[in-house]
């Protein structure tokens, strides 16, 4: 499948399973599903849009136990490192990077100053490398609306992604699941489902944006941590919107231009609950919500749908 970018890019997306990925995801696909990960190893699982930024900052603070400095040691995509794609020499590379970095027995200064590495990956549930399942998750769900105008946004000043075309019809893409990663309700709805059987701490972005400490406490005792009131409270100031929206080390202004352009979109660009503005008309909004129920039927997962 080709769809041309903004800048008039091919973007030659790849199937694995009818899931849509970025060609070198689908290239280094081998190497993924045979990688051994190691038990210390923590992944951070989402949809994109989720708030991955956000849990990754979180993660790190608390690795660092709230020391501020060391989180500014370098970009979180080079402390937290994508599974699936990484960036060495100003070129992209997809995989072979983070896999580097995964196995490396002394991972580089940037991912760690302990020898437990913590990793991020968008795959649906049943494309997730076998070995990753002794590992620790923590998944974050965002509610599928708010994910949906945000990757719409995201798609648009992304140029390493397809063009979403128009509101309208990017609705048709969403809601059938062809954008990178795959559906929203597979993948929600598929983790879900297999967060009792795993190590799994399943959180949603509604509740971060809610109440943080809470959240956050929840995130340090998975990790293992014990961190006082105060350190906490310093966690929850720092990983705060209006912080790491001016934050060069998680906005993505470091990030060249020619891949993101933020003069189209923020990468933080709202950070809001039900931020929908005036996206959704009267009908999307009932065939969205049609479709929700059809597709989450089953399951027990709950968005609160009001603010
Ligand atoms: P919006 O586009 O709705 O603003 P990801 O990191 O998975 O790509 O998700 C990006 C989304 O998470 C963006 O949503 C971004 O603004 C939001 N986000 C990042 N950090 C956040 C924070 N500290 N608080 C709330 N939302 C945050």
């Amino acid at each position: 499948m080709a769809l041309t970018s903004e800048l008039g890019k091919q973007i030659k997306l790849k199937e694995v399973e009818g899931t849509l990925l970025q060609p070198a995801t689908v290239d280094n696909w081998s190497q993924i599903q045979s990688f051994e990960a190691k038990p210390d190893d923590l992944l951070i699982c989402t949809y994109p849009k989720a708030g991955t930024t956000w849990i990754q900052e979180i993660v790190d603070m608390i690795e660092q136990n709230g020391d501020v400095e060391k989180c500014q040691r370098a970009i979180i995509q080079h402390r937290h490192p994508f599974i699936e794609w990484a960036r060495r020499g100003g070129v992209h590379h997809v995989g072979q990077v983070g896999l580097e970095l995964l196995s490396s027995s002394n991972p580089p200064a940037s991912t760690s100053q302990s020898a437990k590495i913590t990793d991020v990956i968008h795959f649906l549930y049943h494309l997730l490398p076998t070995s990753f399942l002794t590992l620790k998750f923590l998944y974050v769900a965002r509610n599928a609306k708010d994910c949906m105008v945000s990757y719409y946004h995201f798609q648009r000043m992304n140029h390493m992604l397809p063009d979403p075309g128009t509101w309208e019809e990017y609705f048709e893409t969403f809601i059938n699941g062809k954008v990178v990663w795959g559906s929203w309700f597979d993948h929600v709805k598929g983790w879900w489902e297999m967060k009792d059987r795993y190590q799994i701490l399943f959180l949603f972005y509604e509740d971060i944006k809610r109440d943080p400490k809470h959240e956050i406490r929840k995130v340090m005792q998975f990790m293992g941590k014990n961190l006082d009131e105060t350190v906490l409270d310093k966690i929850v100031q720092e990983t705060s919107f209006e912080k790491m929206k001016e934050n060069p080390m998680t906005n993505r202004s470091t990030v060249s231009k020619s891949i993101m352009d933020h003069s189209i979109s923020s990468f933080m660009r709202k950070g809001e609950l039900w931020g929908l503005e005036n996206h959704f008309t009267v009908a999307q909004n009932e065939r969205f919500d049609e479709i929700y129920r059809k597709k989450m039927e089953g399951t027990s997962i709950n968005f609160c749908m009001e603010l």
